[in-house]
C-alpha cells in the first residue's frame, strides 16, 4: 500500500537536512561555510585542496564530524543524485554490503537506513574518516553498520571470500590504484584498442574475490570521459566482473555551481556476450537513440558513436587549434558520406560535437565551422 511504503521509505533530502549539510553553489560560498564551522581546520584544508601544499586531505577534512559534514557541501549534489539512484533500484535486496573507501560514513549510514535488514560494512584507510563514520552511525542510532580502518589491498585478510552480495565504491579507485592519467584521444575505438584496461587486474580481482557468485558490484568512480568508462569496463571484465549495460546509468549533479555527469557502472559475474563499445553505445544513447538524418546534431559520446555509425566517409577540409602551454587540442572538420555532409568538432580530451547536414550543404557546413572556431578562438590560434 502506498501510504505504508511512503512511511517506511526514508527520504534522502531529510537525511541531508538532519545532518545539516548545506548546498554550496560556489567555491566562495563553500569556503565561507566551512570556515564558519571551524576556521582552524578550514585554513589547514584550503592549501591541500588547492594543491599548494602536500598532505593527507582526508585526515584534515575529517578532523571533526561537524567539519567533515560541512565539507560534504562540496559533494552534496553528487551524493544526493547517487543515493536517489540507489533508492530507485527496486531489485536491490542486499543482505551484506561492503563499501570501499567509505570516508566519513555518509553513504554507508544511508545504506544502513535504506536496507535495515542488511549488515553494512564500511572500510577506509583514513583513521579520522573511520572515527567520524563511527560517530555518525552512533548519532543516527544505527546498529546494522560498522566501520573499519583497513587498506583496500588487505581486505581479503579481514573478510571471508564470496561473503558480500553488494559491493559499492564511490570515487575511491582513482586513489587506490594510484594516479590515473587523463586519457588523450581522437577516436574511442582506436584508443581502447591501444589502452584496453587500467593495467594491473589485482585491484578488481579483490572485489571479485569478496563478491558472492550472484552478487552485484556498483561503482560510481571518477570516469571523466568515455575512454575511462571503456577502460573501466574492460578492467572489470579482466577480473571476471561483467558490466550489465542495461542496468548502468548516468547521473546528473552540480559541483559548486558547475553541471556535471557521472556514470554508475553495474557489474556481476554473469556473462553478457556484449562487447564494451556496444555496451557503451547503449549506455550513452539509451534515453535518446541516434538517428542518422540531416538536421540532427549530437554532443559528447553520442556524437562520436554517431560519427562511427555514419560509416565510410571522405575528408573534405579541416582546421586545428593547439592550446598554447596545454595538452588540449581541437579539430574542426568537414567530412562527406554518400548521403550527408558532416561537421565534426572534437578535442583530444573527449569533447565532441557533430552536425549532420544534407549532401552538398557546403555553405552551411562552413558557417558551422566558423561558428565553432569563433567559440574556441580565445584558447589560441587556429590553423
Ligand atoms: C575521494 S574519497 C571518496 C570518499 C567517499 N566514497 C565519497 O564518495 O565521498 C576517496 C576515499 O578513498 C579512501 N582510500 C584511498 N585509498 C584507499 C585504500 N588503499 N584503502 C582504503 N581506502 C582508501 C580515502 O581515504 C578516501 O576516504
Amino acid at each position: 500500500m502506498s501510504i505504508e511504503t511512503k512511511q517506511r521509505k526514508p527520504r534522502i533530502s531529510a537525511y541531508f537536512k538532519t545532518l545539516g549539510i548545506k548546498d554550496c553553489k560556489s567555491k566562495r560560498g563553500f569556503w565561507k561555510h566551512v570556515t564558519g564551522v571551524d576556521s582552524v581546520l578550514a585554513e589547514e584544508l584550503e592549501p591541500l585542496i588547492c594543491r599548494k601544499k602536500k598532505g593527507n586531505i582526508y585526515e584534515v577534512k575529517n578532523g571533526t564530524l561537524p567539519f567533515s559534514l560541512a565539507v560534504e557541501s562540496w559533494t552534496k549534489s553528487f551524493h544526493k543524485s547517487f543515493l536517489t539512484w540507489i533508492n530507485q533500484q527496486k531489485q536491490l535486496k542486499p543482505q551484506r554490503i561492503l563499501e570501499i573507501g567509505c570516508d566519513n560514513g555518509l553513504l554507508a549510514c544511508w545504506y544502513a537506513t535504506r536496507f535495515p535488514d542488511a549488515e553494512i560494512i564500511g572500510i577506509d584507510q583514513s583513521g579520522n574518516g573511520i572515527r567520524c563514520a563511527k560517530e555518525l552511525a552512533k548519532q543516527l542510532g544505527l546498529t546494522n553498520v560498522s566501520f573499519y580502518r583497513i587498506d583496500f589491498m588487505d581486505l581479503r585478510e579481514h573478510f571471508l571470500l564470496n561473503s558480500f552480495d553488494l559491493i559499492i565504491s564511490v570515487r575511491a579507485f582513482h586513489e587506490i590504484m594510484g594516479p590515473l592519467f587523463f586519457p588523450k584521444y581522437w577516436s574511442l575505438p582506436d584508443y581502447l584498442k591501444e589502452n584496453p584496461t587500467y593495467g594491473d587486474s589485482k585491484y578488481l580481482q579483490i572485489v571479485d574475490d569478496l563478491l558472492t557468485e550472484d552478487g552485484t558490484y556498483l561503482s560510481c568512480e571518477r570516469l571523466e570521459n568515455p575512454a575511462d568508462v571503456g577502460k573501466w569496463a574492460n578492467s572489470l571484465s579482466q577480473a571476471n566482473l561483467q558490466v550489465q549495460w542495461d542496468d548502468c546509468d548516468i547521473i546528473d549533479y552540480h559541483e559548486l555551481g558547475a553541471n556535471k555527469r557521472s556514470p554508475i557502472i553495474v557489474a556481476t559475474k554473469r556473462q553478457t556476450g556484449i562487447i564494451t563499445l556496444e555496451g557503451m553505445e547503449h549506455l550513452y544513447t539509451k534515453d535518446h537513440p541516434i538517428v542518422l538524418e540531416s538536421g540532427k546534431c549530437y554532443s559528447g559520446a553520442k556524437a562520436e558513436f554517431a560519427y562511427h555509425r555514419l560509416g565510410e566517409k571522405t575528408f573534405k577540409s579541416g582546421h586545428y587549434l593547439d592550446v598554447p602551454n596545454h595538452w588540449h587540442m581541437f579539430r574542426f572538420e568537414i567530412w562527406e558520406t554518400s548521403s550527408f555532409l558532416i561537421v565534426y568538432n572534437y578535442g583530444n580530451m573527449g569533447h565532441r560535437h557533430l552536425d549532420i547536414l544534407s549532401a552538398g550543404a557546403y555553405l552551411e557546413a562552413q558557417l558551422l565551422i566558423e561558428e565553432a572556431k569563433e567559440k574556441s578562438s580565445h584558447l589560441g590560434p587556429i590553423v
